[in-house]
Parts: structure tokens; C-alpha cells; sequence
């Protein structure tokens, strides 16, 4: 077996783990967004579809592309990356279909390879992933779906141990919508015995682009990206080379950047038409925005934005993944705006980090208040998850003063280059590490201190 080179981020490498950042810097400029991480770790996984090589471009570098990567690896997968952005996948010499909690636990996505290797190989260990800071995050419907397909599934000392002698096509109708049980099911079904429906399934572009990548595999799946998906099923996939789409809720990210420092960004190598529902609530917080095929531009004019409503829904509604960063735009808007989230159970960890910064805001049931305040003020602040930590690094630009924002780690895990990119639009951030100096032992000869001083 040729040893994989798995690909490594700069900052996986950096113990560096916060960010100091000095906000109230009017950010001005363009940066291109990279490919969408949410899209990149399902496509990875229909890897183990087939024995043919996947060749794959316009990957981030990305901690959880390294650890999808990895777990891929330790299961036979070979793979390597030609060049940056570019990653291929050979599942030819799988020889394990196990997914160890020490990985699972790391990246939750890693549920994803359960519907690929019970569709090609008929059986699949994977750890439960657990909870995580947004919510408690359950499988149930992924494993619901793949019993009505066949499969026999027990949940034993916290792994799913999932068995098939083939999976046969079901129609599945999902309680929830849900994006990453889409993907599961639709990938299973690509290898099933007959036909599969997928009812009430996720609309996300992610789910449309790995349908995509699927039928460049000789995969047969019609509706993808309605709430309807048929997969027809058929006995093999081949390889074949495909392009990720770019990553919509991190153009939506710096454009919030910029209308949250009154400034103007321009995101380049983006889709406009994956982000409506977020370009829609910044025109109504006052910004005034351009669209080209593959670019936003996002001019604030220097004004303060107004406050606006949010209520999170799936797809094409207003996007989860983007509420932290729009509490963040609230809390120095003009006006009071109300944040309703709808889809996870607890995903307000960035209100109180952001209330140590000045923000007033009031949580009542699953809606965050909040009444825009003409300023924050820099403090050090807390990191809990992906998506709160960019909310933090957004209020952090905004405020006044200079803000550390700790554990960084989880920033890393879905914004590729996120340091270059920002000081590319003029903010004043830089990496450090948390850890405490190491003490100086130069002056030994210091007397002991007296017990019992
Ligand atoms: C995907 O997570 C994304 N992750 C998330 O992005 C995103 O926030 C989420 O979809 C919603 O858009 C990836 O694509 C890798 P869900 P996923 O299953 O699939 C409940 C980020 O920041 N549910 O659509 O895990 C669930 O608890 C991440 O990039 C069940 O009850 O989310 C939630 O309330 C965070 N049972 C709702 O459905 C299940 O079996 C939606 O979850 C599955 C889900």
C-alpha cells in the first residue's frame, strides 16, 4: 500500500489558537471565496462508492477536509493531493468499514460514510456521533431511512453497526429536513436494488452538488434540490473528476464583514444565486449590493446598518449557518432586530460572548433580542463552535478596542485562510498562542519562598 499524503492545513500545523484583533478598521476590498467545506466532506465520501479513483478540485484546505481525509485513510482509502485545491480519493483498497469514535468525535460529518460503505460493502461501523455545543444532533432519521432500505441496524457500546446483503430502493418519507440524511440515503441509493424516493428531503446546494457529482459516477438521480429526490438504483459507480461548488455561507460571512465595518467587500469565484435569502436581509439592513455571474459586491457607503428579522429555516429560507453572523450585524445596527432560530436546539452560544462585549441582547425561548448599540467594546471572548466563532470575529471588527477570540480551532474547521482573506480587506488580526509563557528560568539563584509565607 502506497502511503497516502494526507493534506495538511498551515494552521492545523500552528499551535497558534487565538486571535487578537483590533477592531474599527472600515474594511475595504476583494477576496475569492473557496470551495463550500459542506459540499467537499459528502462528495469525500462518495468516494467508497466506487474502486475507481474520485478526483476532486477546488477542495478548502480545511480541517475537517484533513480529518475526513484521515478517517478515509485509516479505512484503505488512498489519498492524494496533486496540488493545492486539487484532492483525489482511490477506494479501490478499502479494508475496513469501521469509522472510530476517536475520529467520529472530532468531525460529526463522519456519519456520512455510513450510507457509502453499507451501499458497497454491506456493512459499516460507525461511532454515534454524540452531541455537540449546537444541539444534541441526532441520526435517527439516517438510520430510519436505511432500515426501510433494508438494512439491519443496532446501536452497541456507541456504534451504529449497520448490515446489508444489498439495499434494496424504499420510499422515505423524512420527519425533519434534514441535509446531511439526504446525502446519506441519496448516496446508499445510488448502489440499491430498484428505485428510491426521498420525500421532504434537504434543498441545499450541497446536497444538488454531490447529486451532481454522484451522476458524473453513472449515479441516476433526478430532483436534487427540490424536496423530492428519485435514485434509481445500479450495480456500479465509476470515477470520475468534478469541481465543488464555492461555499455560500462563507461569501455570505465576509459580506456581513463588510457592512458590519460600514465598509465595502467584493467576493469573487462565488454563486449569487445560493445566497438570495441573506443578500435580501443585507439590502434591508441598508447595504447596497451588485451581482455579477460569479461575484457579490457589498457597499455599506459608510453607514450604520439597520436592524433586521431573522427566522432560520432549510433551504432556500434564511440559512442557519449564517444567524450568528447576523446577531453579530444586529448588535450595532440601528433599531431592534429579533433572531429566531428554527432548526437547532441551541445554537445562541455566541450571545453571551457577545454580551461581555457590550451587546444587548436578550434571549427569550429561540430568539435572541437584540438592540442595536452604536458600539461594542473589545474584550476576550470565547469560541464554542464554528459558526459562533465567526459571529465573534465579526463583532470583534466591528468594536472598539482589541478583541481575543480563544480557540480559534474551531474557526479553522470551515474558513480556509480566513486570516489572509480578512487582512486582505484591511482588518488588523493576527494569530497567537494561548498558552502561557513558558517561565524564565534564567535567574536561578532566586531565594525559595519561605513555607508558610
Ligand atoms: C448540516 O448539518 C450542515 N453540516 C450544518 O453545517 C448545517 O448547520 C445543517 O446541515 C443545517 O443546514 C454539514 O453539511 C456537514 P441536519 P446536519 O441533519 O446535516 C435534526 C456548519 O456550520 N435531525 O440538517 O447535521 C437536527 O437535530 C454545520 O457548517 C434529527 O432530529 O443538520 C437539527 O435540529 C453546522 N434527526 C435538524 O434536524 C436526524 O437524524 C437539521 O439537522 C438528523 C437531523
Amino acid at each position: 500500500m502506497q502511503p497516502s499524503t494526507i493534506p495538511t492545513t498551515d494552521e492545523q500545523d500552528s499551535p497558534l489558537d487565538k486571535f487578537i484583533i483590533e477592531g474599527g478598521v472600515r474594511l475595504n476590498g476583494e477576496i475569492r471565496a473557496s470551495g463550500a467545506k459542506n459540499a467537499a466532506l459528502p462528495i469525500l465520501a462518495a468516494s467508497l462508492l466506487t474502486d475507481e479513483p474520485l478526483r476532486l478540485h477546488n477542495v478548502p484546505q480545511l480541517e475537517d477536509v484533513v480529518t475526513a481525509s484521515v478517517l478515509l485513510s485509516q479505512m484503505g482509502v488512498r489519498i492524494t493531493q496533486p496540488d493545492e485545491g486539487t484532492l483525489e480519493a482511490d477506494a479501490r483498497g478499502v479494508h475496513t468499514c469501521v469509522a472510530p469514535y476517536d475520529m467520529v468525535k472530532k468531525m460529526r460529518a463522519s456519519i456520512l460514510v455510513l450510507g457509502p460503505l453499507l451501499a458497497r460493502f454491506g456493512e459499516a461501523d460507525v461511532s454515534l456521533p454524540g452531541g455537540c455545543a449546537i444541539g444534541a444532533r441526532p441520526v435517527d432519521l439516517h438510520l430510519r431511512g436505511l432500515e426501510a432500505m433494508g438494512a439491519t441496524i443496532t446501536v452497541d457500546e456507541g456504534y451504529i453497526k449497520a448490515r446489508a446483503s444489498r439495499l434494496q430502493g424504499a420510499h422515505v418519507l423524512f420527519d425533519k429536513v434534514t441535509v446531511t440524511g439526504t446525502e446519506n440515503l441519496m448516496m446508499a441509493a445510488t448502489l440499491a436494488q430498484g428505485s428510491t424516493v426521498l420525500e421532504n428531503a434537504a434543498r441545499e446546494p450541497e446536497v444538488v452538488d454531490l447529486a451532481m457529482c454522484l451522476n458524473g459516477m453513472g449515479a441516476r438521480i433526478e430532483g436534487a434540490g427540490t424536496g423530492t429526490i428519485t435514485i434509481h438504483g445500479t450495480s456500479r459507480l465509476h470515477g470520475t473528476e468534478y469541481r465543488v461548488l464555492p461555499d455560500r455561507i462563507e461569501t455570505g460571512t465576509y459580506l456581513v464583514a463588510g457592512a458590519i465595518t460600514r465598509g465595502r467587500v467584493r467576493v469573487l469565484d462565488t454563486r449569487p444565486d445560493l445566497l438570495e435569502a441573506v443578500l435580501t436581509k443585507l439590502e434591508a439592513s441598508g447595504a447596497q449590493v451588485q451581482l455579477g455571474p460569479d461575484w457579490i459586491d457589498l457597499d455599506m457607503l459608510g453607514r450604520r446598518p439597520r436592524a433586521v428579522n431573522i427566522h432560520t429555516t432549510p433551504y432556500p429560507g434564511f440559512p442557519t449557518d449564517m444567524q450568528a453572523q447576523f446577531v453579530a450585524l444586529n448588535a450595532i445596527a440601528e433599531g431592534t432586530g429579533a433572531v429566531t432560530e428554527n432548526v437547532f436546539e441551541n445554537r445562541f452560544m455566541h450571545v453571551q460572548e457577545m454580551q461581555r462585549m457590550g451587546a444587548d441582547i436578550q434571549l427569550e425561548g429561540n430568539t435572541a433580542i437584540v438592540r442595536g448599540r452604536d458600539g461594542l467594546n473589545g474584550a476576550p471572548v470565547m469560541a464554542t463552535d464554528l459558526r459562533a466563532s465567526a459571529g465573534l470575529v465579526l463583532a470583534a471588527l466591528a468594536a472598539s478596542g482589541v478583541t481575543e477570540v480563544l480557540r480559534v480551532y474551531h474557526i479553522h474547521r470551515g474558513y480556509e485562510h480566513i486570516e489572509k482573506k480578512l487582512t486582505a480587506l484591511g482588518a488588523r488580526i493576527r494569530s497567537a498562542s494561548e498558552s502561557p509563557p513558558t517561565p524564565d528560568r534564567s535567574n536561578q539563584n532566586v531565594p525559595a519562598a519561605r513555607s508558610g509565607a
